[in-house]
């Protein structure tokens, strides 16, 4: 039987929108979190937001039942990270991320911190994202570095560690989704920013690519901060980047 007859049965896709509360207090990303909450599948909270609001706006992001990617990328002796991860586990979010040059011994201790927590508590345990190479550095700022300067190998090299380490996700940029998806286990969870539709300009993202095209090539989350946050109306723009990946899916089913 045609599968693809029976729409009925088409399994609701997931919202893979990420949306990155880029904002530097609490009204304004609750503003924000509001206008576009049932649009988007998590918010990311990072370094600005968090250092300026704390926890207890985590809570409040979590307590309307919206899902959080704390973006704070620990980087650590394992001790200290590990005990960085139990705490977030108990912010009770779904996602955060750690550097995979932390090295592997690392990467386990915040794997098993998260486990561990949770079960504690009874929850699935969060998505501890490795963050390879930043975006920020290319081969010259490697070689100030030491070491690999070939930042495709470099990336691949980290990302092999961390799947070897038992992260079962990473943050990769649009253009390292092909590479990525070759060489890791299929369940490996890859979170993609730097996703622009076109509709506006680049702003300093310079290697970009549109949500479908990144779901294409093996994305399984779509941080995206200003093509919404800058958009002028947020909700509007959310809610159509979402209906055209939706309509996408149901073209490719
Ligand atoms: O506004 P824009 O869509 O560029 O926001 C992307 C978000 O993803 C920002 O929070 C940015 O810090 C983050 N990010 C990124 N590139 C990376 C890692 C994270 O743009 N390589």
């Amino acid at each position: 039987m045609d599968g693809r007859r029976n729409f009925g049965q088409r399994p609701a896709m997931r919202n893979p929108i990420i949306v990155a509360l880029d904002v530097p207090d609490v009204a304004r990303a609750v503003a924000l979190a509001e206008k576009v909450a049932p649009h988007v599948g998590a918010f990311k909270v990072g370094k600005e937001l968090f250092v300026g609001a704390g926890p207890d706006f985590v809570r409040q992001l979590r307590a309307t039942g919206a899902a959080v990617f704390l973006d704070l990328k620990f980087h650590d002796i394992p001790n200290t990270v590990a005990k960085a991860v139990a705490a977030a586990t108990r912010l009770d979010v779904q996602m955060l991320t750690i550097h995979t040059s932390g090295g592997s011994e690392m990467m386990r201790a915040a794997e098993a911190a998260a486990q561990e927590t949770a079960r504690t508590l009874g929850r699935p345990a969060p998505l501890v994202l490795g963050v390879t190479v930043l975006t920020s550095m290319d081969s010259a700022a490697l070689a100030e570095l030491g070491g690999e300067t070939d930042v495709t190998r470099q990336v691949a090299r980290l990302a092999s560690l961390a799947a070897g380490s038992g992260l079962r996700g990473l943050v990769c940029s649009p253009l390292e989704l092909t590479t990525l998806r070759a060489l890791l286990p299929a369940a490996m969870q890859l979170v993609t920013p730097g996703i622009r539709t076109g509709a506006e300009k680049a702003d300093d993202q310079k290697r970009t690519l549109s949500p479908a095209e990144a779901l294409r090539l093996g994305a399984s989350w779509l941080v995206i901060g200003r093509p919404i946050t800058a958009a002028a109306d947020p909700a509007e723009s959310a809610q159509s980047i979402w209906a055209g990946l939706q309509a996408t899916s149901a073209t490719a089913l």
